[in-house]
């Protein structure tokens, strides 16, 4: 063991720039760590992985230096309580693997030490709940400083709220943009969400007028596109990337996800299949100049996990956590550049007009 590889085993579980210092003294390893969350839970959590990480044959010992977390104050904070960040997860095509992103990259960012939640805002099929075996779960009330708040549903450490929740089970509802807005509108500021570094909302399918409606009802920090890199996809990524950066709503776009970017037979796990196509997401990323975040391969166990409710992401060790990681790690270091280089986004008031939309930009935080 040198200082080299610990920094190896410790870039899997922390960001780069968090470690400051490591010392060595035969098998006892001193390891010293900036860290942004002053919770002991979060401490405990961190410290639990760095240790598993090394095995038994090593004694180590870290010490944490809590820094101030790199953030620009939002504007919407007054509101918005303690979610540190909200994050959209988008694609323009249908089924490309948003919730099987949103799912596995909420579990890895909670395995790092975040305290994660999932806003699923999918109207049209909302499957957060499956994807976290919590389908038959309706969310209680509490009273909070006299007011009443929903609870999330809380599973894998990961706090959820879908809109699937508030609809009976096999009951089509067809929501209407400002029937959708309304609703989640409550589901981020009338929830107990309590501290949260990271809110990942899994956005419906498109790039249509309620898809304006619902970034109307959410002070996004910024939006990550999933997209599968062949061609029909990747024209619909383009088009979600551009509802992102138009004028009148300006999210950032975080960064692009590659997902099914090649197939893994279980019995044969050293090949990899193209099947749509290769680094079709990776150079829609370097052409429009946005991050590019990783690939996730397509697995049967990914969906067999998704479809079972047990993100596959949780087992650690795996071929699919280790991507998922390295993801999260690149979401962690996106969300980081853009708080430090960019003013909060504020809520966008969009007004339907006879099919056309007027976008205006608010001032000061939510329409209420
Ligand atoms: N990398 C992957 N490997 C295997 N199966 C995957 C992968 N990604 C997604 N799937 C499967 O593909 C199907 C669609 O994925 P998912 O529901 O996450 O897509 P979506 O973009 O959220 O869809 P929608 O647009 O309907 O909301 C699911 O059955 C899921 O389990
Ligand atoms: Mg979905």
């Amino acid at each position: 063991m040198d200082k080299k590889k610990i920094i190896k085993i410790l870039e899997k579980i922390v960001p780069p720039s968090q470690i400051r210092n490591i010392n060595m003294f035969g098998t006892e390893i001193i390891i010293d760590l900036n860290i942004d969350n002053p919770s002991l839970h979060a401490k405990k959590k961190l410290e639990k992985s760095i240790i598993s990480s090394f095995g038994k044959n090593y004694k180590i010992i870290v010490n944490f230096n809590v820094v101030e977390r790199k953030t620009v104050p939002n504007d919407n904070k007054k509101e918005l309580v303690g979610i540190d960040n909200v994050i959209a997860i988008s694609s323009g095509k249908g089924g490309v693997g948003k919730s099987t992103i949103t799912s596995n990259l909420a579990i890895s960012l909670s395995k790092m030490g975040f305290k994660v939640g999932i806003l699923d805002s999918d109207i049209y099929g909302p499957s957060i709940p499956t994807m976290f075996d919590v389908e038959s779960f309706r969310p209680t009330s509490v009273k909070i400083d006299n007011r009443s708040m929903m609870e999330p549903i809380e599973s894998y450490g990961v706090k959820i709220l879908s809109i699937g929740f508030f609809t009976e089970v096999n009951q089509a509802i067809i929501w209407r943009g400002p029937m959708a807005s309304k609703a989640l509108n409550q589901m981020i500021f009338d929830t107990n969400w309590g501290e949260l570094d990271f809110l990942l909302v899994d956005l419906p399918p498109g790039t249509g007028d309620i898809h304006l409606s619902i970034v109307q009802s959410i002070p996004l920090n910024g939006a990550i596109v999933v997209s599968t890199p062949q061609k029909v996809a990747l024209s619909d990524a383009k088009r979600g990337i551009s509802m992102f950066n138009q004028k009148n709503i300006d999210v950032p776009v975080l960064g692009l996800i590659e997902n099914m970017a090649y197939f893994v037979p279980e019995d044969m796990p050293e090949k990899k299949y193209f099947i749509f196509g290769k680094d079709g997401v990776k150079n829609l990323a370097d052409d429009k100049s946005v991050p590019f975040l990783g690939f996730v391969p397509l697995f049967k166990s990914i969906r067999e996990a998704s479809d079972f409710g047990h993100p596959a992401s949780l087992q650690n060790d795996s071929l699919i956590a280790k991507s998922f990681e390295e993801i999260a790690k690149n979401v962690v270091s996106s969300v980081v550049e853009r708080n430090d280089h960019l003013p909060p986004t504020k809520i966008v008031k969009i007004t339907t007009m006879a099919g056309c939309s007027a976008i205006n930009k608010k001032e000061n935080g939510a329409e209420k």
